[in-house]
């Protein structure tokens, strides 16, 4: 049977940052038809109403119905550890990320945070994510078998390190980080909604032995995603040139080994120099901004506007638990309290753009997911904007829906997110 669900009807015909504003298409008066997992019709409520009578009404009366929100960037395995206090990423991956990380060789540990993950963010309004996992293969199969139960799109790897930067017990060989990753994406890639991620962590956990066989390993599945860390702080950067002296910047320990192309997904990008730039730009790489991490960590402030301005393909990400929330309007709000400091406001239509439409551009899966339009996968949520009072009086005299939205995206939390659907099925 199929589902019509009506409210305020938010969808993108383009780029904000390009088109402004107008990108953005509102019905105040709309309404999503559902059937089989898929959008079948947009409209206006009364003729959608109309032109299908058998079908299951949800009306959220103002609400706002969007695209559920894209999580571009996140280590599922660090639920447990967020909000973790006092530390900049080397230490706070030494004291807090690694010791969490080994108890995934506990399989049943990896189910109890998989399940746990999807929880927090569903109830958030993230419909999919993109996740790191932990060196071991068990943690790949906990959250892909998680999220296949609940139907979501979602990617995710085996994350990859050999050097002896990583600890005892969290290392892996290039030759194993190879096989063990083509056997998981041999499993898993294209199997329902799910899709393989080659995962080198980073640079510095990873000889370059390793990286040149997940570069091998890329080039032999090339519709596959390839994600890493990138120019996140300059403690890291300095140590990328101290174990790669030979390499012309961070982005080369990654290019002279196969790992830069379109498909290649840059979580951080703060502190890029200017061929790094041209490079990921001319080769259309994804850049993932992850604005409470970069706050929480004491990263850096990523530069948005000069980013997009070239052209740059960007997603935006919780990062978790490196970032600080599970929710996307936190991470909006956080995104756009980073550009004001470096003196550009980011418009309501930005923002939600970025954590829906322009994440699914970034994971190239704009044509399935990240918007409203026949066709697309029907990953929505229905979004409350009055969810608290203090969010009620001040949208008060709001004269659009830019203003009636932006104290939500500020102020806003799982509170504001009153229905979700993951693939037509309503999980909220
Ligand atoms: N760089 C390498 N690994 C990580 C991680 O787990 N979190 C963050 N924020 N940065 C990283
Ligand atoms: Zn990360």
């Amino acid at each position: 049977m199929a589902d019509l669900i009506l409210g305020q009807v938010l969808s993108f015909s383009a780029d904000p940052f390009v088109e402004g504003p107008e990108a953005a298409r509102l019905d105040s008066q709309g309404g999503v038809l559902v059937e089989g997992g898929r959008i079948i019709a947009v409209g206006r409520a009364g003729d959608l109403r109309a032109a299908h009578p058998a079908a299951r009404v949800h009306d959220h009366g103002r609400a706002l119905i969007s695209a559920g929100f894209v999580d571009a960037h996140v280590h599922y395995p660090q639920t447990a550890i967020i909000a973790s206090w006092g530390k900049r990423l080397i230490d706070w991956l030494n004291l807090y990320t690694f010791p969490e990380e080994m108890r995934f060789a506990d399989p049943g540990y990896a189910r109890v945070v998989a399940a746990r993950y999807f929880d927090l963010t569903q109830a958030n309004g993230t419909t999919s994510a993109c996740s790191y996992c932990t060196i071991h293969p068990e943690s790949v199969d906990a959250f892909f078998t998680e999220a296949q139960a609940r139907g979501a799109r979602v990617w995710a790897g085996k994350t990859c390190m050999d050097r002896d930067t990583a600890p005892e017990g969290l290392r892996d060989s290039p030759q194993s980080a190879h096989d063990d990753s083509a056997a998981l994406l041999a499993r898993w890639h294209g199997v329902d909604r799910l899709s393989y991620v080659i995962t080198p962590r980073f640079s510095p956990t990873s000889t370059e032995a390793q990286l040149e066989a997940l570069g091998a390993l890329w080039a032999a599945h090339p519709d596959c995603l390839m994600q890493t860390h990138l120019s996140e702080q300059t403690d890291e950067i300095a140590w990328v040139k101290a174990l790669y002296p030979t390499a012309r910047d961070y982005l080369d320990t990654y290019e002279r080994h196969g790992l830069l192309g379109r498909g290649g997904l840059y979580g951080h990008a703060i502190w890029l120099e200017e061929r790094e730039k041209a490079r990921l730009r001319e080769v259309d790489a994804s850049l993932i901004h992850c604005p409470t991490s970069n706050t929480f960590i004491g990263s850096g402030l990523f530069d948005m506007a000069g980013l997009k301005a070239d052209g740059h393909r960007i997603g935006l990400a919780t990062d978790t638990g490196g970032g600080s929330s599970f929710s996307m309007l936190r991470t909006m709000a956080a995104a756009y309290e980073v550009a004001q400091l470096r003196g550009r406001a980011l418009h309501p239509s930005e923002l939600w753009w970025l954590a829906t439409l322009g994440s699914a551009r970034a994971l190239l899966a704009d044509d399935r997911i990240g918007n409203i339009a026949p066709g697309m996968e029907a990953d929505l949520v229905a979004v409350d904007l009055a969810s608290t009072a203090a969010i009620e009086q001040a949208t008060a005299r709001a004269e659009d829906i830019w203003q009636a939205l932006f104290p939500t995206i500020m102020m806003g939390d799982d509170r504001a997110i009153r229905s979700v659907w993951v693939g037509g099925r309503k999980v909220k």
